[in-house]
């Protein structure tokens, strides 16, 4: 479905130049889901751009079934870290969610049907006509993920979408991503710092290094398919594993600068 090979990345500009990422290699089968973890500043959000076509890597190349990501492929959705700037301000919520329904060209009684029922997943029905500024950051968050949710993707990419939103929240939203993947069988890569969360939400979580970044594991969750915050997480099983990423994270943490820096042209 989704092959990611041999991926590189050098930033350049005048005076410095970052390796962001040096060698990764993984497959996402279809109807995967799939959680990267790795320590800050090891390319997650890189890797990200460039799966989702936004940014062009120094090599390798990701083919989304058969066919080489050039562009925003159609069948994507992103939600990104930085979500104060996903959401346009000048549009409410509902015309935030609607917007990529309208570029699909879905017609309109469809289109109010998915705003609705994305909004109502993400705990949001009474604020569609509310503007992004006029809500909190947790909330603004959940309308980037209704987004991405009522655009019905193949292929859902998430950068850290939880990072804004409380606990109590947090854990609603893991459950819904998990619905969704049910539901829908959607091919999802979950970016998050969080090794709790990593487990409690993949079929597979990697692992990425320091930099320079490449997987430093791929570990199967054997957890029951069938999850809940208490159970899952308070099994032996969940322990085992969250220990066992942890241990991985733990060694690759950075013993100086947690970036490659080096001079122009050297390196
Ligand atoms: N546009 C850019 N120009 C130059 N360097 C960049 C650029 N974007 C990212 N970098 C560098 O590339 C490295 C990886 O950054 P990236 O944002 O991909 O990391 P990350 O794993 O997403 O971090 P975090 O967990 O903090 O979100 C960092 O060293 C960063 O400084
Ligand atoms: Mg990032």
């Amino acid at each position: 479905m989704l092959d990611v090979r041999g991926i590189k990345k050098v930033y350049e500009s005048r005076d410095r130049t970052v390796e962001a990422v040096r060698d990764l290699t993984f497959t996402l089968q279809a109807g995967e889901l799939a959680c990267l973890v790795g320590p800050s500043g090891c390319g997650k959000t890189t890797l990200l751009k460039i799966m989702s076509g936004l940014l062009d890597p120094t090599s390798g190349e990701v083919l989304l079934e058969g066919k080489r990501v050039q562009g925003p492929p159609p069948g994507m959705a992103v939600v990104f870290q930085e979500y104060g700037r996903s959401l346009f301000p000048w549009m409410t919520v509902r015309e935030n969610v609607e917007l990529p329904l309208k570029q699909k060209k879905l017609p309109a009684t469809r289109r109010s049907e998915l705003v609705e029922e994305s909004l109502a997943a993400v705990g949001l029905a009474e604020a569609h006509g509310a503007y992004p500024w006029q809500l909190s950051g947790g909330m603004q968050q959940r309308v980037a993920i209704a987004r991405a949710v009522a655009y019905e993707p193949h292929v859902l990419l998430m950068d850290e979408p939880f990072a804004a939103v409380d606990a109590q929240t947090r854990a609603d939203l893991e459950d819904l991503i998990r619905d969704l993947w049910h539901k829908f069988q959607v091919t999802t890569l979950f970016v998050t710092h969080d090794i709790d969360e990593a487990v409690y939400l993949g079929q597979r979580v990697l692992i990425l290094s320091n930099s320079p970044t490449v997987i430093r594991d791929d570990l199967a969750i054997d957890l029951p398919d069938q999850r809940d915050q208490l159970t899952t997480r308070s099994s032996p099983r969940f322990a085992e594993l969250r220990a066992r990423v942890y241990e991985q994270i733990h060694r690759v943490k950075p013993a100086v600068d947690k970036e490659s820096v080096a001079p122009a042209g050297v390196g």
